[in-house]
């Protein structure tokens, strides 16, 4: 049970699986909580990951803080304490932008590509994020059809996501981690100006050990708990040090 008491003026606006969102005395401003539950799976495996919303907001604050300085807009303001981060209000598009450079997971499941396969041009996919039907796959036709973002936001999202991949992928490479996969979620500010929101962690990203060879060893992120793989804390610990220690 997560014992985090936000501040009496606070109303909880949204409580996803991972995180909650309350509003601040600032309209502009709100304040989300990380927790330290997983889920995986459309929340058909329920799981805590000890020390992880620490990990989750410390993480995210630092490589939100790099991609702002490489021109990359995030929703970040700061983070008060070690688990909870003020953002600015967005109205998040309802799409997870998935980048993959390497295959895994999905993509191995769903085509029969051989997991490890290198990407090169780097896959960008669209999801629609709606739990009730398991956030599918769309097609350019359905995206449009759909009318989930226009023609140009969904244009901004493809270059704003490849340009991501390329600054963290050269960040992580430098921590000796190599970023096989990773999921985005965005959101629009007053002035209709796209922003990245959301969190970049282990839960979001697929990330594997350079010193490792062994295909579960390498494992550093939320596959361990999806896959049973054991030392789950000690792999979500292990990349926040080598993140923090990497400074920009
Ligand atoms: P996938 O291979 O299961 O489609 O996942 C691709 C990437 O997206 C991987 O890095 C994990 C991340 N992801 C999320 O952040 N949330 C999700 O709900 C799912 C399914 C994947
Ligand atoms: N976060 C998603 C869920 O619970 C899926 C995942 O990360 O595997 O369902």
């Amino acid at each position: 049970m997560d014992a985090f008491e936000p501040p009496a003026s606070a109303e909880k606006l949204y409580e996803g699986k991972a995180k909650i969102l309350y509003t601040t005395d600032d309209p502009e401003i709100l304040l989300t909580y990380f927790k330290d539950d997983a889920t995986a799976f459309n929340a058909q495996k329920r799981g805590t990951i000890a020390g992880k919303g620490e990990v989750n907001c410390a993480m995210s604050q630092h490589l939100f803080r790099l991609l702002e300085g490489q021109g990359v807009p995030t929703h970040l303001v700061d983070c008060p304490t070690a688990d909870t981060m003020r953002v600015r209000r967005v109205s998040i598009v309802p799409l997870e932008v998935v980048v993959r450079n390497i295959a895994a997971g999905s993509l191995c499941q769903q085509t029969g590509l051989e997991l490890g396969t290198p990407l090169d041009p780097p896959l960008v996919e669209f999801y629609f994020k709606n739990d009730a039907l398991g956030d599918p796959l769309l097609t350019d036709d359905r995206l449009r059809v759909m009318g989930l973002a226009t023609p140009d936001q969904v244009h901004q999202l493809r270059e704003m996501a490849l340009r991501i991949n390329q600054v963290l992928s050269d960040f992580f490479d430098q921590c000796g981690i190599t970023l096989v996969d990773f999921k985005l979620e965005f959101g629009v500010d007053d002035s209709g100006r796209l922003l990245l929101a959301d969190e970049i962690s282990p839960d979001t990203c697929r990330l594997w050990n350079q010193a490792e060879t062994d295909p579960n060893r390498r494992v550093m992120d939320k596959d361990r708990f999806r896959r049973d793989l054991g030392d789950v804390e000690a792999a979500y610990q292990q990349v926040l040090q080598r993140v923090l220690a990497q400074s920009f």
